[in-house]
């Protein structure tokens, strides 16, 4: 009998997560792996394009439960996958990624069923208890049997907390496995080209966090800052539907559109996307993957928060934190090319797949 292995994949973020591990699940023989849609991101332009892009399946199960608070969100997907497990299908083991709601929403649901629950990209802190995906991380790494780690600092965090030494493996960081699986098409995609930016001279911008795009005060500064920015360098944002809606709400939806130099998309799939980061000359962004991207490919990134919970970015890499008040000044360090190389993190090789492979092989077969 074949293993069956669950992935859970519920917001954009966790699609570039378990893509290279379903692709590399696949290829073995020893195991079935089916992936869990939460449905926590629907659009076509959040969800569907990303995993078609990912060359992945339909989801074999999606729960459909949409947008809500935290624990409206928390406590349908514990209700919905725990239907799933008792009544259509008990995975042998289940992997959970990142720090969305559903990742400790499942792990939860798993672990007391009994079933071995693995944490991909454990370890993660911003000391910033004020992020909903801060109390995520701390409540799966707490209850997980096993916790792979992307970077020394997230290992040293688990120590720190308690953790035996024997349930924490550094695997890496697979998102560096999704970017290289599609490198060919990323380089042959030309975004840049289709909107018009000029290549090595043009600068990213995302923006989600409830901390920058909810409250109107602190959405109006930035709105302002990107503007001035544009005045400097063309800006192409890719805007959130959460970011959107606030920008819409409060009002400042004409102005930040009325701008020349600073192109409004919609989200962006993830070729495309990579195809812009690329060439960019910087990035702006309050992403936690985004941060991880430019520094794997050595560009500039001004990360508009006030902690992160990937240091690594910072200390070996191409990011550094930047309030509202300082962007302007880094963006001109950015232009007058006085901003940091950085190094490749260790273990962020496009092998964490094949890695998270072998173990969970461990786990089941060995
Ligand atoms: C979620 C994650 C965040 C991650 C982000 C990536 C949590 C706590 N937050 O935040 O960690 O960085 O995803 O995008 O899990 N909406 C749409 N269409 C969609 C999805 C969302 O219109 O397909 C709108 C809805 O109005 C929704 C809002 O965006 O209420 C926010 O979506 P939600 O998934 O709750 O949080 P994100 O801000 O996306």
């Amino acid at each position: 009998m074949k293993k069956i292995i669950h992935l859970i994949a519920a917001a954009r973020p966790n699609f570039m997560k378990i893509a290279p591990l379903y692709h590399a699940l696949n290829k073995e023989d020893w195991c079935t792996v089916h992936i869990i849609h939460t449905g926590q991101h629907y659009d076509a332009n959040m969800s569907d394009s990303i995993f078609a892009d990912l060359m992945l399946p339909q989801p074999h199960f999606h729960l459909g439960i949409g947008s809500g608070s935290h624990a409206y969100q928390t406590g349908t997907v514990m209700l919905e996958y725990e239907k799933i497990v008792l009544e259509k299908e008990r995975p042998d083991f289940l992997v959970v990624v990142g720090d969305v709601n559903p990742t400790a929403a499942c792990s939860m649901v798993a672990t007391k069923l009994h079933i071995p629950v693995a944490h991909l990209e454990a370890g993660l802190r911003s000391g910033d208890r004020r992020m909903p995906e801060e109390i995520n991380r701390l409540v799966t790494d707490a209850i997980c049997d096993t916790l792979w780690t992307p970077s020394p600092d997230a290992d040293e965090n688990l120590m720190n907390e308690g953790h035996p030494e024997q349930r924490i493996v550094r695997v890496g960081n697979i998102m560096m496995d999704s970017f290289e699986l599609l490198r060919d098409k990323i380089e042959a995609e030309k975004s840049p080209e289709k909107y018009g930016l000029e290549v090595g001279n043009y600068g990213v911008v995302t923006l989600h966090r409830p901390s920058n795009v909810d409250e109107f005060e602190t959405l109006k500064k930035l709105v302002d800052q990107l503007i001035q920015a544009s005045t400097k360098i063309q800006l192409i944002f890719a805007v959130h539907p959460r970011t959107r809606n606030s920008l819409q709400e409060h009002g400042l939806w004409d102005r930040i559109s009325s701008t020349d130099q600073l192109i409004l998309v919609e989200p962006v799939s993830y070729t495309p996307f990579m195809s812009l980061v690329i060439s960019a000359k910087l990035i702006i962004t309050d992403s936690g993957g985004i941060q991880e991207e430019t520094t794997y490919l050595n560009i500039p990134c001004l990360t508009l928060r006030e902690n992160t919970e990937r240091p690594i970015t910072i200390t070996e890499g191409t990011n550094k934190l930047v309030t509202i008040e300082s962007l302007q000044e880094n963006i001109d360090l950015v232009l007058a090319d006085k901003w940091r190389s950085g190094t490749k993190p260790d273990l962020w090789d496009g092998r964490t797949a094949g890695r998270v492979t072998q173990e969970i092989r461990k786990w089941l077969i060995d």
